[in-house]
């Protein structure tokens, strides 16, 4: 018999998510005809916005024509959506990037999740706790953890903690690191960094030569001035940083598929004789081996997010989000729960009640008033304690949500 990766069977019982649907589905078939309100996953609702519908259509009809057929399109992307990109997600910034320093891709997940591959197996890893599971069970796969240990810590990573006692701001590490892992506006705890936090990090990561992979998927839900956007924005950051960015929550993507990260030509890493490496080009050699590219219909309707008309839905979109996100962080707090997040992030992150665990927790929901979240220690240890609700539902069922959790009492 084939030999097994074993690292694999390292892993914590199944990936959060899925583990998540598996005890709603135990719910629901023995509640028959019970209503259950989903805000766990952070998965859009809304409808895709109609000019990225038109763009879809039209592009899907002139593939159905001689003249507009494609085939394999580049594997970074067309040059019509990255254009777009450069243009609204940078300029304005200040940032200036060239074409091939963005990569389109079919996820953040995949990208976040692949990244690792050319990064050495000895690599030190760096992530904030609670984090995107993502990061570390890649990393895990990859075999550049021990096992997990009575802590839900992995040996040989480096855990950043945060919690509302450091005003879920990690500390740098304290031993050097090669790979950070650092999500704003941060998934799960919904919070943000500054500006001059963010220069810290560029400057550590400078002394110590170390790089932060910055996932930014949820910079479109940013409200309040002087938040960063993107990494970028912060003096020297191209040469330790690339960037994570998605449509999946900004435009409603989740099932559409369509991403993209920036990789400055700055940034480099080093070989093993001593040689620095482009972290630019592994990664154009890696994407165009092992990936074909987002169908061309995908990116014309990505780069209509761009339109005048495109623009102003997704806005919309997110206002709508983030009106949810006011009503549960409002109606939650009123109801005596310390309630963070939810300001610049469509994810607010608020404390169990009675210090009764995360899982507990998200049974009494579910048992008692049928809503889902997520179990804070889904996240990583020091999201023990605490619990996720995502503002991505339909309006009437956040309000539905509220009212029913402000009926429990622990
Ligand atoms: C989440 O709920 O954290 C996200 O939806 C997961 C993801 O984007 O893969």
């Amino acid at each position: 018999m084939a030999e097994i990766n074993e690292n694999y069977l390292k892993l914590k019982a199944g990936y959060l998510f899925p583990e998540i649907s598996k005890r709603v589905k135990l719910f629901t078939e023995s509640n028959p005809g019970k209503k259950v309100i989903r805000l766990g996953i952070g998965d859009v609702t809304l409808p895709l916005p109609p000019s990225i519908v038109n763009a879809m259509k039209l592009a899907s009809e002139e593939m159905g024509t001689s003249s507009g057929f494609k085939g394999y399109g580049p594997e970074q992307g067309y040059s019509f959506l990255i254009e777009e990109i450069i243009k609204n997600d940078y300029k304005p910034l200040g940032i200036t990037l060239s074409q091939d320093e963005i990569f389109v891709s079919d996820g953040s997940k995949c990208d976040t999740g692949n990244i690792q591959e050319i990064f050495a197996v000895d690599s030190k890893i760096a992530v904030t706790d609670p984090v995107y599971p993502v990061y570390v069970d890649t990393n895990v796969m990859a075999g550049r953890t021990g096992e997990s240990g009575v802590d839900g810590r992995y040996s040989g990573l480096v855990y950043l903690s945060c919690t509302k006692e450091n005003g879920f701001q990690p500390d740098f590490p304290k031993e050097k690191v090669d790979l950070i892992y650092l999500c704003y506006p941060n998934n799960p705890t919904g919070t943000t960094i500054t500006k001059s936090r963010l220069k810290e990090w560029v400057d550590y990561a400078k002394k110590n030569n170390s790089i932060i992979l910055y996932d930014a998927a949820y910079e479109a839900f940013i409200s309040e001035p002087n938040v960063p956007r993107s990494i970028f924005e912060i003096d020297g950051a191209k040469e330790v940083a690339m960037e994570f960015r998605s449509f999946s929550k900004t435009a409603g993507f989740t099932g559409t598929r369509c991403a993209f990260i920036v990789i400055p030509k700055e940034l480099n890493g080093i070989s093993s004789n001593g040689e620095k490496v482009s972290i630019n080009q592994l990664w154009n050699r890696r994407h165009t081996t092992k990936f074909n590219g987002v169908s061309y219909p995908i990116q014309k309707a990505a780069a209509a997010c761009y339109s005048d008309s495109g623009k102003k839905e997704v806005r919309d979109n997110i206002l709508y989000y983030m009106e949810n996100a006011k009503i549960i962080r409002e109606g939650i707090s009123k109801n005596g729960y310390e309630v963070y997040g939810g300001v610049n992030a469509p994810y607010i992150w608020l404390k169990t009640p009675k210090s009764m665990t995360s899982w507990d927790f998200f049974d009494a929901l579910l048992n008692k008033v049928q809503v889902v979240g997520t179990p804070g220690s889904g996240f990583g240890p020091s999201g023990e304690g605490y619990f996720r609700l995502s503002a991505f539902g339909k309006r009437e069922d956040v309000i539905e949500a509220v009212s029913k959790i402000g009926t429990l009492s622990f």
